[in-house]
């Protein structure tokens, strides 16, 4: 019986509950919340800590509303049954706990049906700043406030349905190495699209920019430097330029897109699928991100169930 007990707690990259779930091939599993360690806790408590006076500062209102709705803890790591009971009966969604990497259409297929897939491991306290690699900080802390919002909500659903979109249209191609081409070429939209929305967007507010991507939510020194650097351009979200730009993820970004409002942004995703089912998303420009073979499968597959 694979032991369920670990010392080094539930830290990004060192959880053995997680991966063991990872090797039995278990997407969707529990938070086991007794298996987090006191630096685990102590990690969230720093975190927490030091990105309050950031959000008060910069966060967009909706996401600040968030935080308050869902209460969510400064002296312990959540529980997401909690945060759910909490979180559902404004908009649907759940927090679910995941092993890892949801590909590419499962994920699409859970914000469809209003769940989120939330990484349960905390990084290492002495890793504070940007990581690549999700945790229950970037998941709980940058996403989730934001699943309150009812404008919000739905506009991740109606980006879930895309993936439906795209595999229904492409399943009658009859040439394979053409299907994949096409869904390669959609899927990086989609991508790119999510990474300057969903995961970096900036919002006009009250009084100038404000941000909503749960990336710059989950970054203490990136979330100032978004707003306040010279370094970083600020554009109006054009759709045609954002389907086409590489999303490079190692460093703060340099290019960040400002939309108007969550109905604007609801309205852009229209538009996306819009553009999916005339052709244009065909052929985008190359270049980040990847799409990866896992990924691809999964709008293949979709497409023959559909
Ligand atoms: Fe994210």
């Amino acid at each position: 019986m694979p032991s369920t007990v670990s010392a080094g707690g539930l830290t990004t990259g060192h959880a053995p509950f997680v991966e063991e779930a990872r090797t039995r091939g278990e997407l969707f599993i529990h938070q086991a919340y007794e298996q987090y360690s006191d630096e685990n806790q102590e990690a969230w408590r720093k975190l927490y800590a030091r990105i309050r006076t950031r959000w008060a500062r910069y966060a967009n209102d909706q996401f600040l509303q968030g935080v308050e709705a869902l209460r969510l803890p400064a002296d312990h790591i959540p529980h997401l049954s909690e945060i759910n009971q909490r979180l559902q009966p404004l908009t649907g969604f759940q927090a679910k706990a995941v092993s890892g990497y949801v590909p590419g259409f499962l994920f699409f297929d859970c914000l469809r049906r209003r769940e989120f897939p939330t990484t349960i491991t905390i990084r290492l306290a002495e890793r504070m700043d940007y990581l690549p690699e999700p945790d229950i900080f970037h998941d709980l802390a940058g996403h989730v406030p934001m699943h309150t919002s009812k404008a919000f909500a739905d506009t991740l659903v109606r980006f879930g349905d895309c993936a439906h979109t795209a595999a229904r249209m492409t399943a009658d191609i009859r040439d394979e190495a053409e299907r994949a081409r096409r869904l390669t070429s959609i899927i990086r939209a989609l991508s790119r699209f999510f990474w300057f929305t969903v995961e970096f967007g900036l919002m006009r507010g009250r009084d100038g920019i404000r941000a909503y991507g749960s990336g710059l939510m989950s970054s203490y020194g990136e979330l100032r430097h978004a707003i306040e650097s010279d370094e970083v351009q600020r554009y109006p979200l054009q759709l045609e330029w954002v389907i086409n730009q590489g999303a490079e993820i190692d460093h703060y970004q340099p290019l960040l897109f400002l939309v108007d409002s969550f109905d604007h942004l609801f309205d852009l995703v229209d538009k996306l699928e819009q553009w999916m089912l005339a052709g244009k998303l065909f052929h985008v420009a190359p270049g980040l991100p990847e799409v990866n073979p896992g990924d691809l499968r999964t709008f293949m597959d979709a497409g023959k169930l559909d």
